[in-house]
């Protein structure tokens, strides 16, 4: 697989052309938190040369679903925190789905609507009494206007709603959050969507550079971890993550839910304290991944059922508060060129991909924190092998 990706770089550069996939398991994350972004056309150009056809946005962005029309790409799209309280309102609800789904969905395929994000690892109890409801408003509507069987709705969760995460067996949601968790779980189940997870091993590397090891967090070969439970042995930290996610849906009675990546990533650059964050080791986070997603395989304790993820993200996004890294998650400078070598190929020359006529997308105010996640319980369950 790792040919197959270093060949479709290779074509890619040499054709100009489409000439291969990034298969079905893996989407980018197309963040706007910038003032310099390529216009929405120009992503089109950079996406299909990519041959990448799942895109995963913010918001609703009316500019990005025209210009990505009869593109065979397809799109999960977002409601941000600031709508959850109207979406409780059907009526409401309705008429965002016939502003922002309705006239785009016949031309570019809109395949589910992320309810908020990483809102049980905010400190705002309002918004978490808001989810469920307004997601059931959402869902409701897509079933009035007959869109419910092609767009599913769900949320994504910061994986700090774990309060156990090592071993993948012992799994288990935060106790605080199980009154919104068990909610959540009988949504999904009733109307069969999704359930999303944010996960960066990069904060619990940076967070405990000692004791996590590098190989661990970023795909490369190690020894692993056993889970002495299940005897499943376990070589990287997010498919563990993914796991012990299973397991906490699994101890809330659902067997019936799938569990996907809606974020994953690393930084290419960070402050002096943020031990971990460079252009080399975000190069091995993002290839290592998705050479291993490309073979299609599950996770230890779910071996058939294939990992689905999002990288975060497209572009680094210079409007972005906090620290240096947040601003460096990008594959792409929005020059279109990439910001380290995906694959092994040399394509320091090669890859930029010439945008030109660049017009400049408005500033987005998408709220997205990594900042909640909850490290603790990930650093122990590393420690506690
Ligand atoms: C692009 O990817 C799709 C699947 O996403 C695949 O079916 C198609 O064959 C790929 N196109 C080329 C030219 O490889
Ligand atoms: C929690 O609430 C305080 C005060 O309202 C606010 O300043 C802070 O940003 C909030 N934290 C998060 C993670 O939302
Ligand atoms: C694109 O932007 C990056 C970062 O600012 C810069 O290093 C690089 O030289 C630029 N590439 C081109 C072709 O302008």
């Amino acid at each position: 697989m790792a040919i197959a990706f270093r060949v479709l770089l290779l074509l890619l550069t040499i054709s100009g052309s489409v000439v291969s996939t990034l298969g079905h398991g893996i989407g980018i994350n197309y963040g706007q938190i910038a003032n310099n972004l390529p216009s929405p056309s120009h992503v089109v150009y950079l996406l299909k040369s990519l041959n990448m056809s799942r895109v995963k946005l913010y918001d609703a962005d009316p500019n990005v679903l025209s210009a990505f029309a009869n593109s065979n790409v397809e799109f999960i799209i977002g409601l941000g925190n600031e709508y959850l309280e109207k979406m409780t309102d059907p009526v409401q609800a309705q008429t965002w789905i016939q502003q922002h789904v309705q006239p785009y969905i016949s031309q570019t395929k809109i395949t589910c609507i992320t309810v908020g994000n990483e809102i049980l690892t905010g400190n705002d109890t309002q918004l978490m009494s808001y989810l469920v409801p307004a997601m059931q408003g959402v869902y409701a509507s897509l079933v009035n206007l007959g869109l419910s069987k092609e767009v599913y709705v769900t949320t994504a969760h910061s994986i700090g709603i774990l309060g156990n995460s090592f071993p993948p067996s012992a799994g288990a949601f935060r106790q605080d959050l199980a009154v919104y968790i068990q909610r959540i779980l009988a949504f999904h189940s009733q109307t069969g969507s999704p359930f999303l997870i944010n996960a960066y091993p990069f904060f619990a590397y940076k967070d405990n550079p000692g004791q996590v090891p590098l190989e661990y967090v970023l795909f490369q070969p190690n020894p692993g971890m056993k889970d002495p439970a299940t005897n499943l042995n376990y070589d990287n930290m997010l498919y563990a993550q993914i796991d012990a996610v299973y397991t906490a849906i699994k101890a809330m009675g659902h067997t019936d839910i799938q569990v996907k990546v809606s974020e994953t990533g690393w930084p290419s650059k960070g402050d002096s304290n943020e031990v971990g964050a460079s252009a080399d080791n975000a190069r091995l986070y993002n290839t290592n991944l998705l050479n291993l997603i490309q073979k299609n395989q599950g996770t230890p304790a779910k071996p058939s059922v294939p990992v689905d993820i999002y990288v975060f993200a497209l572009f680094n996004e210079n409007l972005k508060p906090g620290p240096s890294s947040e601003r460096n998650y990008g594959l792409y400078y929005p020059n279109g060129t990439l910001v380290y070598d995906i694959g092994s190929v040399s394509l320091s020359s090669q890859s930029y991909l010439p945008l030109p006529h660049m017009e400049y997308s408005a500033s987005k105010k998408n709220v997205i924190s990594f900042f909640n996640i909850l490290l603790l319980p990930i650093l122990e369950g590393v420690v506690k092998r």
